[in-house]
């Protein structure tokens, strides 16, 4: 395992709130080298101490609730600060030459624009020689082109295989479990077809806003800063067909055939397939909250629903209802995969078109639940065989392994040399590809976006792309049945 981590972006938000409280976890876990360290990277002129001086507190007052008693003891003394010009490539031999040898994994927690310049940083101070690893945070680039770029400027600085670019909805369990649950069982893939299929929902409802990212949000929105990466991802995981194994390039290659499968928007189509929103003033969790205003001259999106198809054998004509907002009602990612109904209905109660066809509900977040609606006797004597009414299995896991923070996997993944959880450089241009021709049909079609007030469920145009996913089945009383 390698034992060095150099941090850039180490101030950052993502580095307080999600990676350093990672480190802290996998350092209580006993699960890092002894002689691991961080050297953090950021523009600010720090001492180290003066940096674990900032951090402690920092890490305090925005991720208190990833932090243990103990943590930030464990994790301060092994942080070394080192201050460089991330956009100047000739700083980062200067500032860096020392961690020469050491077997380092560099991790770009900066914005894209720095990809680059960093990229080449390293390669001059020798700290992408074999074995170093390279990480890249999302996103990647802002459209195809720009993605292209930088992966052409990555590929002439280090080997692929030495790639890590993240999405961390990848190193969320939930989500591998997707994989145990469609390849670990014979009852699902015989069915997992259009022939037995009608559609399916994906769902990633937010209820924090823009909060504080306001020039990064502006020229990002929902489509590029959700659906490029993590829905997609998500949505790849319910398409591929299965691998041959679980080697990274046999998964990253299905995952690809349905990236390019997918079929690329049309402005034609556009005001059918697709909803743009953006939230103002309302209420959510109870508390009123301001609406969202981008800078003069930004169209931008903080609501996007879109339809999409997968043009391929196994989801001919399957519609993809993708649906992601912040400011939503509730905060709730899942994916329901709803089942045709039966070819010949028997039963009086309810009437066929009331019958709910089954459905496979698979929530992500907040708590993880796997539950299979079907439809079942009321059993009571008084109602008779000829009675039916929903009843959803609970498949879930059981609930007593603690909850790891996605990096923590994905860290430790990096550090292990296994790419299995990260995005290939061609995934991530087929991802660009696709959105791109949303982007444009969007503008073609100058596609509006429609007010939503926040705490609800989006715009009410959107209604459509949302039913299957919010009207899932509910677990019912079975006692009272
Ligand atoms: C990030 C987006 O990639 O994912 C954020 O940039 C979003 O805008 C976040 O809030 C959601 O992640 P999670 O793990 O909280 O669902």
């Amino acid at each position: 395992m390698h034992d060095t981590l150099l941090l850039f972006g180490a101030t950052g938000d993502l580095a307080v709130r999600m990676l350093f409280p990672s480190i802290a976890h996998l350092l209580r876990d006993r699960l890092l080298p002894a002689d691991f360290r961080v050297v953090a990277i950021g523009r600010q002129d720090h001492t180290t101490e003066q940096f674990r001086d900032w951090l402690g507190p920092r890490m305090q007052e925005i991720a208190a609730k990833e932090l243990r008693d103990g943590d930030l003891d464990l994790l301060l003394p092994r942080i070394d600060y080192v201050c460089a010009d991330l956009a100047d490539p000739q700083s980062i031999p200067q500032q860096l030459g020392f961690a020469r040898g050491r077997h380092c994994v560099s991790y770009l927690a900066t914005p894209p624009g720095l990809f680059i310049a960093i990229t080449q940083g390293l390669k001059a101070a020798g700290l992408l020689d074999a074995p170093s690893r390279l990480v890249l945070e999302k996103p990647l680039g802002r459209d195809l082109a720009s993605a292209r770029e930088i992966n052409a400027a990555i590929r002439d600085c280090v080997s692929e295989d030495r790639v890590f670019r993240i999405d961390h909805y990848l190193g969320k369990a939930a989500v591998q479990n997707l994989l145990a649950l469609r390849f670990g069982n014979t009852l699902l893939e015989a069915v997992w077809n259009h022939q037995w299929i009608e559609s399916v929902d994906i769902l990633i409802a937010e209820t924090t806003g823009v909060d504080g990212r306001d020039s990064y949000y502006a020229t990002s929105g929902a489509l590029r800063d959700m659906v490029q990466n993590h829905v997609l991802q998500l949505l790849c995981l319910i398409a591929m067909e299965p691998p041959s194994s679980l080697g990274a390039d046999n998964v990253r290659d299905e995952k690809l055939k349905v990236l390019r499968a997918l079929r690329p928007m049309r402005a034609d189509d556009a005001a059918r397939d697709s909803v743009r929103g953006r939230y103002v003033a309302g209420v959510v969790e109870s508390r009123a909250v301001p609406g969202y205003v981008p800078p003069a001259g930004h169209d931008t999106e903080t609501f996007v629903a879109v339809r999409a198809a997968v043009d391929n054998w196994r989801w001919s004509g399957v519609p993809f209802r993708l649906c992601t907002g912040k400011r939503l009602s509730e905060r709730v990612t899942q994916i329901v995969v709803s089942f045709r109904p039966t070819s010949h209905w028997l039963f009086e109660n309810p009437r066929r078109e009331k019958a709910a066809p089954n459905r496979l509900l698979i929530r992500l977040q907040p708590e993880e639940d796997i539950e299979l609606g079907l439809m079942s006797s009321l059993a009571g004597s008084e109602w008779g065989a000829l009675e039916l009414q929903p009843l959803p299995l609970d498949l879930s896991m059981s609930r007593s392994t603690p909850r790891r923070i996605a990096y923590e996997r994905l860290l430790l993944d990096a550090l292990n040399g296994n790419t299995a959880l990260f995005v290939r450089s061609d995934e991530v241009e087929a991802a660009w590809a696709w959105v791109d021709s949303i982007v444009a049909a969007w503008s073609q079609a100058e596609l509006p976006v429609l007010a939503y007030p926040a705490g609800s469920w989006g715009p009410e145009e959107a209604a459509d792309f949302l039913p299957g996913a919010l009207t899932a089945p509910r677990r019912v009383d079975r006692g009272r049945a």
